[in-house]
């Protein structure tokens, strides 16, 4: 039988080729012992919900700069904050961005929780935002999972039953993968792998990683996953 992928290997893969971003810590730093954020690790995931990486730098950066804590945030005009977010649409996100901000401030003296649930009760905060806090700020063993997360397990396990009704099935598989260790790198080398190689169309195969370990690949079906139900 074909082995599962290794985590470790797309931890390899990682550290050589993740995407440098704003609120990422770069491999050096993160050697050295610096962790990332969990206040600027939520403003990017809140934020990545509905748009590009690409999209997203510019606002990321000028969020930080006008409010470089969550406490700065909770303390800005409701205008200013719904003015600088215009252009990333879904404005009630914008409100909930603000609603949290003020009860980590208010509430939690400026800390994250660094739990999932604890995360979870936050406003705003659903199941995808509260694993990736977790799992990238805290490096809780949480896993993540988005579009890119859903079609990498659909080809590496070559999963057939269509979307979205296999959500669940590949949520799990996913979970399979997750690492004891560096589960927050790891969950953004998934992310990373579906943004650049296992893309919806024309793949990377021949660079990829985990090629060597994909059943879709070796059932020659890679493009054709994930199937999507008939609308
Ligand atoms: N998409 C959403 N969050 C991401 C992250 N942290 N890294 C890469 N892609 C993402």
């Amino acid at each position: 039988m074909r082995d599962a992928p290794d985590p470790g290997v797309l931890l390899a893969w990682y550290d050589m080729h993740a995407r440098e971003m704003p609120w990422r810590i770069g491999p050096a730093a993160r050697a050295a012992g610096v962790w990332p954020d969990p206040y600027r690790v939520w403003l990017s995931e809140v934020m990545l919900q509905q748009t590009t990486v690409a999209a997203v730098r510019d606002y990321f950066r000028r969020f930080t700069a006008l409010w470089p804590t969550v406490s700065d945030l909770a303390a800005a005009e409701d205008a200013a904050v719904m003015g600088e977010w215009a252009g990333l649409g879904y404005y009630a996100r914008a409100r909930n961005l603000l609603k949290c901000a003020r009860v980590v401030a208010g509430e939690l003296g400026g800390r994250f929780p660094d739990t999932r649930e604890g995360l979870l009760a936050l406003p705003g905060v659903g199941p995808y935002t509260a694993a990736a806090v977790s799992a990238i700020a805290f490096d809780r063993p949480e896993t993540v999972v988005d579009g890119n997360v859903e079609r990498v397990m659909a080809r590496v396990f070559a999963v057939e039953a269509p979307l979205p009704g296999s959500k669940k099935e590949l949520a799990r598989l996913a979970a399979t993968l997750t690492p004891a260790e560096r589960p927050g790198d790891y969950a953004q080398a998934v992310m990373d792998l579906g943004a650049t190689i296992c893309t919806p169309r024309s793949l990377a195969c021949g660079i990829c990683p985990w090629m060597a370990d994909c059943a879709a690949r070796a059932q020659g079906v890679a493009t054709d996953l994930p199937r999507k139900a008939p609308k």
